[in-house]
């Protein structure tokens, strides 16, 4: 298996390009079961999570052609063979019961699989359920498998949800395109995944209002059509190369990126003493003087501070002056870093849902271990501020997420490399 290997190496200085954003390309690749008709989308990241759902999606018959270096997916369901995403796959990754909603709108049934447990959280699916059941679905869990069937089609309906679930708002929304009537739906995710994918949805003929805020509105349409659109930038990457200069020193410029995507984890960092300002071609982050003060930080949905971006914050809380305090409220396990940023000689204390760090002058390189994917780039980012060497294992994590990881963080001066496997 391969590791990267990291070397502390002073401030950083230069521009990183931010690609599109591999959830919100995990929630429109799913959008072409809905029609007939091609769907391409262009900026797409290259990752070995949208190769799990390109195969997902073959094995339902679509036709997926990557183009471009991978940055343009060229995709059609005009034949589709089957209606039952596999164990198989979607173990690997739990957006494919992203093709639930999409599937039975278009043929009023699917079989797709429970994602199983997952290394951050039980992360269940009752409230994609609750919500495909209010649009008339009957579903039922058999051998593991979601038996969904809508018997005459969905009906619009108005529906609130329990919990603001960024995939149950994606599968309700892509449903609710094809039912009959209107649907309401309230106490939705406003994650800009979300916008990004209603924008798609627009364009392929579907009538819905109100992305971005708590309230969807989508009349039902009797077909969807093909259309060709851009994937959003990638916030999560965006907050986590802005990172790389808060904990280094010096001054980066991401390329693609917007403050309005993310705005409050920008806050916590300017409260921290890290400088963000918006240019003409992205966000340009400096860290000038001596250490970063600690700031607390509570994770939420959007517009709130995100939960993928917990890891690599408490990466720079660990050399931060003071003392700070996480709170992770999204997932139940979302720690496993901790152990690890210690390893490297950070101050960190875990109770329940919530790390207490106290910041240490200077991290110390060691060997770590990747335990999902956010805490795989933040033990690269704690090894880049680090004294010594850092060499972290199990880096297939982040190749779900991080497009050339190495060749990005290189290019602004950090010592990295990927050393390969046995
Ligand atoms: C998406 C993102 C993930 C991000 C998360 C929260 C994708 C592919 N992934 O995941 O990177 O960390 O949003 O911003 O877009 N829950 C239930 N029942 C459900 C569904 C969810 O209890 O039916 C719980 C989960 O266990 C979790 C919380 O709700 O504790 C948030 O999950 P959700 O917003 O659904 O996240 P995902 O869509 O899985």
């Amino acid at each position: 298996m391969d590791s990267i290997l990291v070397t502390g190496n002073g401030p950083l200085n230069g521009q990183i390009p931010i690609a599109g954003a591999k959830n919100a390309c995990l929630t429109l690749m799913p959008a072409t079961l809905l029609s007939e008709e091609p769907l391409t989308l262009t900026n797409a990241p290259r990752l070995s999570d949208i190769k799990t759902m390109t195969a997902l999606l073959q094995s339902l018959g679509a036709e997926v052609s990557s183009l471009q270096d991978g940055q343009v997916l060229a995709m059609s369901s005009h034949d589709l063979t089957s209606q039952t995403a596999d164990y198989e796959i979607v173990r690997k990754m739990r957006a494919s019961n992203l093709v639930l909603g999409p599937l039975l709108a278009r043929f009023g049934q699917a079989v797709v699989s429970l994602p199983g447990g997952c290394a951050i959280g039980a992360r269940p699916m009752d409230l994609h359920v609750e919500g495909l059941e209010a649009l008339g679905a009957e579903i039922d869990l058999k051998d593991g498998y979601l038996h969904a069937k809508a018997t005459g089609g969905l009906k619009g309906a108005v529906h609130e949800m329990r919990f603001a679930s960024v995939g149950a708002t994606e599968n309700i929304v892509m449903a609710a395109t094809l039912a009959k009537g209107t649907t309401v739906l309230k106490n939705a995710a406003r994650e800009p995944e979300i916008v990004d994918l209603i924008e798609c949805l627009r364009k392929m003929g579907a009538q819905i209002s109100g992305e971005g805020t708590s309230t969807i509105e989508i009349q039902g349409v009797d077909r969807l059509h093909g259309a060709t659109h851009q994937v959003v930038t990638d916030r999560i990457e965006l907050g986590t190369y802005m990172l790389a200069p808060a904990m280094c020193g010096g001054e980066v410029e991401l390329l693609g990126g917007r403050m309005s995507l993310v705005e409050s984890f920008a806050k916590k960092l300017d409260a921290a003493g890290v400088h963000v300002e918006e240019t003409r071609s992205g966000l340009k982050v400096a860290r000038k003087n001596g250490r970063v003060s600690a700031v607390d930080v509570v994770t939420e949905p959007f517009p709130g501070f995100p939960t993928d971006l917990q890891a690599q914050m408490m990466a720079l809380m660990c050399t931060a002056e003071g003392t700070s305090v996480l709170e992770e409220r999204i997932f139940e396990n979302r720690f496993m870093h901790a152990p690890e940023l210690v390893r490297m000689g950070a101050n960190i204390e875990v109770h329940g849902g919530t790390a207490t760090v106290t910041g240490v002058e200077r991290l110390k390189g060691a060997p770590v271990m990747a335990t999902d994917l956010r805490a795989s780039v933040s033990l690269i980012l704690a090894g880049m501020a680090a004294e010594g060497e850092t060499t972290v294992s199990r880096v297939y994590h982040l190749d779900r997420g991080y497009e050339h990881v190495v060749r990005k963080l290189e290019g602004v001066g950090a010592k990295i490399e990927r050393i390969k496997g046995q």
